[in-house]
């Protein structure tokens, strides 16, 4: 059974002093499985504990891999190699989480045995053809319902043949499965994207020692490759500083430093978007973390206006519309969101969601087909909305309570513990009134 959990939130006056947002799920979930796929040990510290990432911890040990707890963020890691793992007892269990079927996927197809991914209600919506249909081509022989397009996935693993693949679109999920599945043929698999899309899978496996080639327009690999163990720090998620960042731009007489940001330019488009806006947001403390490119963010209150969003920015901050939404409610003008129809295929569907989300409690939201246009009312009345499941909408929805006039009823927020356990604790620490 689904969790449910109801919040009432009421309107804040200011945002201060100094906070750290819980380990990036992207790199998480990369961390995990390429330490399990390497040789030898590594040490991850940062880990996000989300249920997403607990997902991609728990496949791995299903697959044979001993993975020691030692406390809440750091982790140790016996790699197995790539030629290590078994094949597991029982069906694996990705959760709510599409990062670790879509990559499981790549990685398991080319394995010698039999496994079978399925997920929660909403992952077993979700289109896994972008997946299949490459590694099918690859040679990889996967089932699912709707025509091989819904979990579950049966996968009866096998050797592969590379592949040169022209994705249609900009998807990190559906980059790495590809790149993770051609590490494991013999000879060069190249993934070119329409715009380049989070590139973590290709640091982190020149991390793990794979010479992997990015270049403008995608990334190849040459198997067979072998992943030499590393001990790796997880920055924290900008996905999830994002929610700050908006609360401290429109709460006024706001002032917060968000502390060791994961700023990868792959993922930092919310913070040129809200630039774009008129909201200052300052990065101090530039520096790279295990290859990753990571600094503190410091946000003030400021005046917002409404912008045009699209092309390569909107892969670039593709997890961030949700709150991006909240703030062009309180921003001049209009802001007009294009390029962005993947919104649809998210956690759930993202424009219907805050569209719907944001005029119950007094906005003003068009969904479009491709995206959505918001209308800057500068306020909101309050009311009650729905998460629909999904991590970011209930969050989203928290941060636009900040404004509100009147309370904000929130139904199923037990879903943030998926990407950031601890979230309405370090609202409310934020807040100072
Ligand atoms: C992710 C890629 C993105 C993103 C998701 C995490 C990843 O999905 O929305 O939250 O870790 O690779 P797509 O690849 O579907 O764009």
């Amino acid at each position: 059974m689904e969790k449910q959990e109801q919040r009432t939130l009421t309107g804040r006056k200011q945002l201060r002093g100094e906070i750290t947002v819980p380990g990036d799920k992207s790199i998480s979930h990369r961390a995990l499985m390429f330490a399990s796929l390497a040789r030898g040990k590594s040490q991850i510290s940062g880990l996000l504990q989300g249920e997403d990432c607990l997902a991609t911890l728990g496949a791995f040990r299903s697959l044979g891999v001993q993975i020691d707890s030692e406390d809440s963020t750091r982790l140790c890691v016996h790699g197995v190699g790539l030629a290590g793992l078994q094949e597991p007892a029982d069906i694996i269990d990705c959760g709510n989480s599409g990062t670790t079927m879509r990559l499981m996927s790549g990685i398991l197809a080319a394995q010698p045995f039999f496994s079978v991914l399925t997920g929660d209600q909403y992952l077993r919506k979700r289109p896994m053809r972008r997946v299949v249909e490459p590694l099918s081509r690859m040679g990889a022989r996967i089932w699912g319902r709707d025509g091989n397009n819904r979990a579950p996935l049966a996968i009866v693993g096998g050797s592969l043949t590379p592949i040169e693949y022209h994705s249609a679109i900009a998807s990190a999920q559906v980059k790495s499965a590809v790149l993770l599945a051609g590490m494991q043929t013999q000879g060069m698999t190249t993934v070119y994207e329409p715009h380049l899309s989070r590139d973590h899978t290709e640091r982190m496996l020149r991390y793990f020692g794979v010479p992997l080639e990015s270049f403008s327009g995608g990334a190849r690999v040459c198997g067979p490759v072998e992943l030499e163990g590393r001990d790796l720090v997880v920055p924290g998620d900008i996905s999830s500083a994002a929610f700050f960042l908006v609360a401290g731009l429109i709460v006024p007489d706001s002032e917060l430093l968000l502390k060791n940001v994961g700023v990868n330019p792959t993922r930092s488009g919310i913070i040129d978007i809200l630039r774009q806006m008129g909201g200052s947001i300052e990065l101090l403390n530039e520096r790279e973390q295990c290859g990753e490119p990571v600094a503190d963010l410091l946000v003030k209150t400021s005046q917002l206006r409404g912008i045009d969003i699209g092309g390569e920015l909107v892969p670039r901050a593709i997890d961030e519309f949700p709150v991006v939404s909240v703030a062009a409610t309180f921003a001049e003008g209009v802001t007009h969101i294009r390029d962005a129809a993947e919104l649809r295929v998210k956690e759930t569907d993202r424009i219907e969601a805050v569209c719907t989300s944001l005029n119950r409690l007094g906005g003003q939201a068009e969904p479009l087909e491709d995206g959505m246009r918001i209308t800057g009312t500068g306020h909101l009345h309050g009311g009650h909305v729905d998460s629909c499941g999904d991590h970011r909408i209930a969050m989203s929805m928290a941060i636009a309570s900040l404004r509100a006039a009147t309370e904000v009823a929130i139904d199923d927020t037990a879903c943030t513990e998926t990407s950031f356990p601890g979230f309405w604790e370090l609202l409310n620490r934020s807040c100072r009134d």
